[in-house]
């Protein structure tokens, strides 16, 4: 395929300029339902809290927007109380409140939360209750009253996720008549386009009951239930990009397109790929306090301690010379559980460990628990999703699984990289941007990557990887070299900042 903007192709190294110094600070909102460490449930929110943060660090004047929920009462946030109105919507008034806070210093972005509490803030989930639609299209609309009350006209509304993807129809179709909207542009980014609708999927609704995505959204919170937001966001926004540069590629197929390909395909010359970075203040085993000792690829003897001291934790047999193979995602069909229920009895006739933590879904942890049962000096499960436990393993284990049937960045690759733990990958969307599966014979190489979804080639990647580990020079060499990529938000801040531009520039030559 051709791409539309030579420097979001592959492979091609963005040169930082003067330009970058010299250029106009933007006044930038960034939207998403969930944001670190306000709220988080994945990986959507390390995003939304690192770009507002790069952003400013380049000198834009930047805020993001997110729901309050309940669960936010228990944060002692400093919060000020910067509006509230009754707000007319789908039949009803609603009382709502604007409170601001500031991320920490030294990048301290003003964060916004609509406070509304019979839709989100007397509620503890931040997704998955019955009126979803309802929530989330007053959440869209909102975000108009805020700046509107606090007199801020943004150049651009950030909006991730089906969530947010109302914005840029509301935005067209309703608020650009006002003076005050006309020169704001909007960038949707899809972090998965599997989740389109905001109650349940897609593919369930009747064909005769299909969301076209015409005109303004409905005032009804009936019709609301049918309404497609990623749909709406990819008719209206200015741009859209996605989390990688394949994946970009990949929704313009029918495998990955989750029906929305024909739509995006009419976008083509408006959709591209960047992929996430990772916060490095956050994510980094030099730092992390959760580790029995600090290490970094200059030190990896005192990786062995953290493998240890994760081997004696969960009473798995303490050998150094047993791979150790980790997980932390949360269990669900994309993550690939499918085919590693289907390779474990072959796995476990091999000398490996496996540690796994993640909350999801309940029959694989049911499933889980079972082979953990039946293997105790082999597997163990924490299977609820904890933070300590997630960075212990990633540097405790040797090894990291991540057989995602499709993968729009992903996260816990780029961080089991940097924790030295070997990612072994299906080559799909952003796991293929990634990593470079390692050739023995060349020493190039930061994974293994296996090519077709599919439990032998799957396995074969996994027998590769505990083969590699037999030579000691080999896998150090493997790590080290894993441990000195770097996937920093530098770069892809830069690049959306081009976006914005690009849509600032699309907008001025139209009208
Ligand atoms: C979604 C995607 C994941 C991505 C994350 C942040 O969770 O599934 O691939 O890394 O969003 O963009």
């Amino acid at each position: 395929m051709m791409w539309p903007m030579p420097w979001l192709s592959p492979g091609v190294v963005y040169q930082a300029s003067c330009y970058d110094k010299v250029m106009l600070a933007l006044k930038i909102a960034v939207i998403a339902a969930e944001m670190s460490p306000y709220a988080k449930v994945g990986g959507l929110a390390d995003v939304a809290y690192a770009l507002p943060k790069h952003l400013k660090l380049l000198g834009h004047d930047v805020v993001a927007v997110i729901p309050y929920y309940k669960f936010m009462d228990l944060q002692n946030l400093a919060k000020e109380l910067v509006g509230q109105q009754d707000v007319e919507f789908a039949g009803r008034t609603y009382h709502v409140k604007f409170l601001r806070t500031h991320l920490p210093a030294p990048q301290p972005v003003p964060v916004y939360f609509i406070y509304q509490e019979e839709l989100f803030s007397g509620r503890n989930k931040v997704y998955g209750h019955s009126h979803d639609s309802l929530r989330f299209a007053f959440f869209d609309w909102c975000v108009f009253l805020l700046f509107e009350a606090i007199g801020w006209a943004p150049d651009v509304l950030h909006c991730h996720d089906a969530q947010t993807g109302l914005i840029p129809n509301y935005l067209r179709h309703v608020f650009a008549k006002k003076p005050f909207w006309q020169k704001t542009v909007t960038l949707f980014t899809i972090h998965n386009l599997l989740y389109q609708l905001v109650e349940g999927m897609w593919y369930q609704v009747p064909p005769e009951k299909r969301d076209r995505g015409h005109n303004t959204p409905p005032d009804d919170p009936a019709k609301l239930r049918t309404m497609n937001f990623t749909l709406r966001a990819i008719r209206n926004a200015d741009l859209i990009n996605t989390v990688s540069e394949r994946y970009a590629q990949e929704i313009l197929t029918k495998k990955f397109g989750e029906g929305l390909d024909g739509y995006l395909l009419r976008r083509r010359d408006r959709v591209f790929g960047i992929i996430n970075g990772i916060d490095y203040s956050v994510f980094n085993p030099s730092l992390d306090h959760h580790l029995s000792i600090h290490y970094d690829w200059n030190s990896l003897d005192k990786k062995l301690v953290n493998k240890n001291a994760l081997q004696n934790s969960l009473g798995l047999p303490s050998n150094r010379d047993v791979p150790l193979i980790g997980m932390a995602h949360r269990l669900t069909e994309q993550k690939g559980f499918d085919l590693i229920l289907h390779i474990l009895p072959a796995l476990l006739r091999q000398p490996v460990q496996l540690v796994i933590v993640g909350g999801g879904d309940r029959e694989y942890l049911r499933q889980f628990r079972q082979v953990a049962k039946r293997h105790p000096d082999q597997v163990a499960v924490h299977l609820e999703f904890s933070e300590p436990m997630a960075s212990r393993i990633y540097a405790g284990s040797d090894m990291f699984l991540m057989p995602s049937r499709f993968e729009p960045c992903g996260i816990s690759q780029l961080i089991s990289l940097r924790y030295g733990s070997v990612p072994i990958v299906h080559k799909t969307g952003g796991l293929a941007d990634t990593i470079v599966d390692f050739n023995p014979r060349t020493g190039v190489g930061t994974g293994f990557v296996f090519q077709t979804y599919d439990p032998d080639d799957f396995l074969v990647a996994l027998v590769r990887a505990i083969e590699t580990y037999k030579y000691p020079r080999v896998w150090e060499h493997l790590t080290w070299q894993a441990m000195r990529k770097s996937f920093s938000w530098e770069l892809p801040t830069r690049k959306y900042v081009e976006l914005y531009q690009r849509a600032i520039r699309l907008r001025h030559a139209v009208g």
